[in-house]
């Protein structure tokens, strides 16, 4: 399948000599939402600005819906639909002249079916004869995606969509991407909630400081690279974990009255079969177990840190 991105050996000096970027490689297929997540300052919007035209790489060569950015800007321009981080809108205009205008900016001719669908999917519809500044923040932040959608884009990048929103907010913006991309529509978005890209995405790229150091599947970093724990509350105290349980990174809390047996996700269950069995010789007895999956928090800070 030919991706709708691909970014090759990009690179990004901005003018003061800072190195934004270093070397990205990224490639973004067809109907899937894509999460780049990385702290504040990890060149996530250079990234996006660059893909979508407003800033000059410095080299590399970038494709958009099999066009290049740069000899062919126009088409590529076209596949592309952008929320910037930062909003700004025209406070007088109403919502539907505003999301029309913006599709005619593309040169495209006007399409009130298209438009009417847009404001519809988005919940605006109601809101079509409003003037902006009569909208609250969430709907303004729809007035913006709408006119990201009005030349019917077959890409979308959401440039930190629920930075500074509310957690309701946030759940109703989840759902409405849910929503676009079961149109069809490519979903790129940046976000440092990590809680964002596990809700979201089919695949994640983290970024640290302009380098990409991981792209992989969500479920295949969770079970890669998470963790897996065992609890098992003892009936009586131990003071220390025994010998014969040594072979498992076993430890005890400090009431002595739990062991916690920590073990990558994607092993085999036999150490777990292995201890119970080891307790049962000893017999130790236990009152309870539960099992825990690391979160991608856990998996990111781990990463961080690395
Ligand atoms: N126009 C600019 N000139 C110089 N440095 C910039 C410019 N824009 C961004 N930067 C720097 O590039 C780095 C990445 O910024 P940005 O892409 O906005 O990060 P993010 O979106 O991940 O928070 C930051 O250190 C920022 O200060
Ligand atoms: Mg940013």
């Amino acid at each position: 399948m030919q991706p709708d991105i691909s970014v090759k050996h990009l690179n990004k000096v901005y003018g003061g000599g800072f190195q934004a970027l270093k070397d990205v490689n990224l490639e973004i297929y067809p109907g899937e939402i894509f999460a780049l997540l990385g702290p504040n300052g990890a060149g996530k919007t250079t990234l996006i600005s660059i893909i979508c035209g407003i800033v000059n790489k410095t080299d590399g060569e970038i494709r958009a819906a099999g066009h290049n950015i740069v000899t062919d800007y126009r088409s590529a321009r076209e596949a592309i639909g952008l929320v910037p981080q930062e909003l700004h809108t025209d406070a007088f205009e109403r919502v539907w002249d505003a999301v029309s205008f913006s599709r005619g900016l593309f040169g495209k001719p006007p399409k009130p079916s298209h438009i009417e669908k847009v404001l519809k999917d988005l919940s605006l519809w109601d809101k079509r004869n409003n003037r902006i500044m009569s909208l609250s923040g969430g709907m303004k932040r729809r007035v913006m995606i709408a006119k990201a959608l009005s030349h019917e884009p077959r890409i979308l990048f959401l440039d930190e969509p629920t930075a500074g929103v509310d957690v309701e907010l946030r759940r109703d913006m989840w759902e409405m991407v849910r929503k676009l991309r079961e149109n069809g529509t490519t979903i790129i978005l940046t976000t440092h909630y990590i809680e964002e890209a596990e809700e979201m995405a089919d695949r994640i790229g983290v970024i640290r400081e302009g380098e990409i150091i991981l792209v992989e599947e969500k479920n295949q970093l969770m079970s890669k690279l998470g963790k897996k724990e065992l609890r098992l509350q003892l009936q009586n105290p131990l003071d220390k974990v025994p010998g014969e349980l040594t072979l498992e990174p076993v430890e005890l809390s400090e009431d002595g009255y739990e062991l916690i047996y920590t073990f990558d996700a994607q092993e085999q269950q036999a150490g777990v079969a292995r201890l119970l069995r080891t307790l049962g010789e000893l017999d130790i007895e236990y009152r309870d177990l539960q099992t825990r999956e690391s979160s991608l928090e856990e998996i990111f800070v781990g990463l961080v840190h690395e």
